[in-house]
């Protein structure tokens, strides 16, 4: 059996791979490969899986450069919205992504963000390094307080509610939620209330994304939603760039509508909205929510795990 990699990922799923005796090929640079490219592999063999990730556009091209012998598309992220389910159906090739075991990373760093936005830490190191500390002053840096502050959660999924977890019991948040289905013992657990997605977004403080991109939520967060919002609120987007109008939000910020926004993923990456760069009430990281060693590694187990499962003529453990 035939395995290609788009790109060098944690060494732990590769191996499980060639202990099955896998021939395992792997895109031998140290970046995302173009669509040509990567057809032009695809075409030089006769792959049975392949392990993409979310930044390589699985697209009805490329499932027909693969061919009719691929049983499987292993994507490595939780995320699907690179991979037209659709066209992989079509031709019977199963679809798996890496749930569960990124829940975790992502909702710490969806907190972390929140902390370094309403606290100002990066500004403040920033303030710090070029040099512009005097002294301790009463009105340096001024933040934003979190404790018992309320926190709109937008998808109460896995991710979702572990933030939600988190903040209720460590910081006394208030939790108001909106998800297309109600989650009842999300409810009971963390006090949490069921809104309209504007409601959520009035009334909240934070505001965190923690839905998946479809064509549903693609540009949910809308310039009229945006206005919705309070002056003193922080909206936090660990989920996929797109679900935001982006340059209405720069526009909210630059209009100081929102104080401020903590963005992980934008809808063109790499590239950033013009204008978010230069605003001091914006904190940015490059989409690194599941970005911890322990996390990547389980993340190659796992997408392993599906194609051995798949090849081996069993069901997929993760099907999308
Ligand atoms: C990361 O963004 C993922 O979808 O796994
Ligand atoms: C702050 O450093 C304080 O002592 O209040």
């Amino acid at each position: 059996m035939k395995v290609f990699v788009t790109r060098s990922i944690p060494e732990t799923g590769i191996e499980l791979l060639k202990k099955q005796g896998y021939a395992v090929t792997i895109n031998p640079y140290d970046r995302v490969l173009t669509k040509a490219e990567l057809i032009d592999y695809i075409k030089k063999d006769r792959y049975d899986a392949l392990l993409p990730l979310l930044t390589d556009s699985i697209d009805s091209d490329v499932l027909d450069a693969i061919g009719p012998q691929c049983k499987i598309v292993a994507n490595y992220a939780v995320g699907i919205d690179n991979i037209n389910i659709a066209e992989a159906k079509k031709r019977g090739i199963i679809v798996t992504n890496t749930p569960g075991v990124l829940t975790e990373a992502v909702a710490e760093h969806t907190i972390a963000m929140l902390f370094a936005i309403a606290d100002r830490l990066v500004e403040a190191d920033r303030y710090m390094r070029e040099g512009k500390y005097k002294g301790w002053g009463p009105q340096l840096l001024l933040g934003a307080d979190i404790a018992q502050k309320t926190l709109g959660i937008i998808g109460l999924g896995r991710i979702g509610y572990e933030v939600a977890k988190r903040m209720h019991r460590g910081f006394d948040s208030k939790i108001v939620y909106y998800d297309q289905i109600r989650k009842e013992d999300a409810e009971r657990e963390l006090k949490a209330t069921y809104l309209s997605l504007d409601e959520v977004l009035a009334q909240s403080d934070f505001v965190c994304i923690c839905v998946s991109l479809t064509p549903q939520t693609k540009r949910l967060i809308t310039a009229e939603r945006l206005r919705m919002m309070k002056p003193t609120a922080y909206l936090i987007n660990t989920a996929r760039g797109a679900i935001i109008d982006e340059k209405a939000l720069v526009l909210a910020l630059q209009e100081r509508r929102i104080a401020g926004a903590a963005l992980d993923v934008f809808e063109h990456e790499p590239d950033m909205a013009p204008g978010l760069a230069e605003l001091d009430t914006v904190v940015l990281a490059p989409h690194i929510g599941s970005a911890t060693i322990g996390t990547r590694s389980k993340m190659s187990e796992m997408a392993a795990q599906n194609i051995i499962a798949v090849l081996h003529g069993k069901p997929p453990i993760n099907p999308v």
